[in-house]
């Protein structure tokens, strides 16, 4: 009895073993698969002399804002956010003190440098980790600033146009609520300018997207011999759990899907939020439905035999590629495509995320590699509940894009 047990003991053992083996294995490469910290480290002591530098050649008179700010949540959550904090300090005058990224991936607190993401708020702004060198404590203006959403832009504007040098929203302003109503749109054709001059990836993800668009010969004013796209995002893995509770609570679309330029490229029936069916039928479409609105697309740009697919599939979602291969079966075949009306048959080729070249160390960089590819396609469907879909609509007008090239399910 004793000896039975005995060796069921030993046997629990190396098995608690093994898997903690295989657990730290998986720990490790995905670890290794971020960028270094040591390269994170110089470019949080570059962001850090360029501020000093900037404030060193100040002439005196510049004023300062700094936010209270989203902390944590996905890329495009926090990314939106900061480019409308930079538009905002833009357009009173201001420098913008920018934070920190907090990358999940890497840990809830894990904070990394804006710098080796985005290049645009990053320029001829402050670093928060100088702010206190420039304004010190006694010369902080705190101020709050949220009131109703229809006012909130424009109490915004006025209070930071104020003669104040240092103002610390106290507040978060851009918060999910507000982001969600029509008190957005006042700031949209001044946030539309913006976005056309000041957005700018950093380096390293541009050199990314550059690889990307020659091994998987998607065509862009600079990849000239590759072949124009189609850019679809499937927003899948958890976000199912999310639709549910969007459904429930009668939640409509997000930030830039709420535009009124935009709502006629809601694929039909439109989004109707007293139903939580239509919510759920928008939030996390059928396959049917996803299929419609690449036929949509498809039947407008007959010239396009390419479709390439952003997808958050991963080894803990293994059901997107599931769905990723049903979809692409369907768009391939030959007589589903006649009768869908495609006047130069199925598509010919389909990418998708998974195939993007993202290099040893480039990991965090992925999703805005897929933000770009989905700007620079000719025709983007993206889900109006997603900030990724909304992030590259909203790049896409801002570049000029049409409206009827985009399509939300
Ligand atoms: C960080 O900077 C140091 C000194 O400038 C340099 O030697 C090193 O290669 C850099 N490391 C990374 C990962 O960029
Ligand atoms: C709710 O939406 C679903 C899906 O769009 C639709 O089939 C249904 O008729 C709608 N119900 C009502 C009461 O409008």
């Amino acid at each position: 009895m004793l000896k039975c047990l005995n060796i069921r003991w030993n046997l629990l053992r190396s098995l608690l073993l093994f898997i903690s083996c295989l657990l730290l294995l998986a720990f490790y490469s995905y670890l290794k698969a971020r960028p270094s910290y040591a390269l994170y480290d110089n470019l949080t002591r570059q962001e850090r002399e360029e501020s000093l530098a900037l404030i060193h050649n100040s002439r005196g008179n510049e004023k300062y804002v700094y936010f209270k700010q989203l902390q944590g949540a996905g890329f495009n959550n926090q990314a939106q956010e900061i480019l409308l904090f930079h538009h905002l300090a833009l357009i009173t005058s201001r420098i913008y003190v920018y934070q920190p990224l907090v990358w999940r991936p890497r840990g809830e607190k894990s904070h990394v440098p804006l710098s080796a993401f985005l290049s645009g708020p990053t320029k001829s702004t402050i670093s928060s980790a100088v702010f206190n060198e420039v304004c010190p404590e006694s010369e902080i203006y705190r101020v709050n600033l949220r009131v109703n959403y229809i006012s909130q832009w424009e109490r915004a504007v006025s209070v930071l146009s104020g003669n104040e040098r240092c103002i610390v929203v106290t507040d978060w302003i851009f918060n999910w609520g507000y982001l969600a109503t029509p008190g957005i749109h006042t700031i949209w054709p001044s946030y539309q300018k913006y976005l056309a001059n000041h957005f700018e990836w950093s380096d390293s993800v541009l050199s990314i997207v550059d690889r990307s668009q020659t091994k998987l010969r998607l065509h862009s004013n600079v990849h000239k011999d590759g072949e124009p796209y189609i850019a679809i995002h499937l927003r899948r893995g958890d976000f199912e759990g999310h639709c549910e509770s969007l459904a429930s609570d009668h939640i409509g679309f997000t930030t830039w899907a709420t535009l009124p330029v935009l709502q006629l490229s809601v694929l039909l029936p439109a989004l109707d939020t007293s139903n939580a069916t239509s919510i759920t039928a928008h939030c996390y479409p059928s396959l049917y439905r996803i299929l419609d609105a690449i036929s949509h697309q498809a039947r407008l740009h007959p010239n396009v035999r390419t479709l390439h697919v952003l997808h958050d599939g991963a080894w803990d979602h293994p059901l997107v590629y599931l769905q990723y291969y049903k979809l692409a079966e369907a768009l391939k075949n030959d007589a589903w495509a006649k009768r869908e009306g495609w006047p130069n048959g199925p598509m010919v080729r389909i990418t998708q995320s998974a195939d993007v070249p993202i290099g040893w160390g480039e990991a965090d960089w992925a999703v805005c590699v897929d933000v770009e590819l989905g700007r620079r396609a000719e025709a983007f469907i993206g889900n109006g509940y997603s900030s990724l879909s909304t992030q590259i609509s909203a790049l896409r007008l801002g570049d000029g894009g049409r409206p009827e090239d985009i399509t939300f399910v």
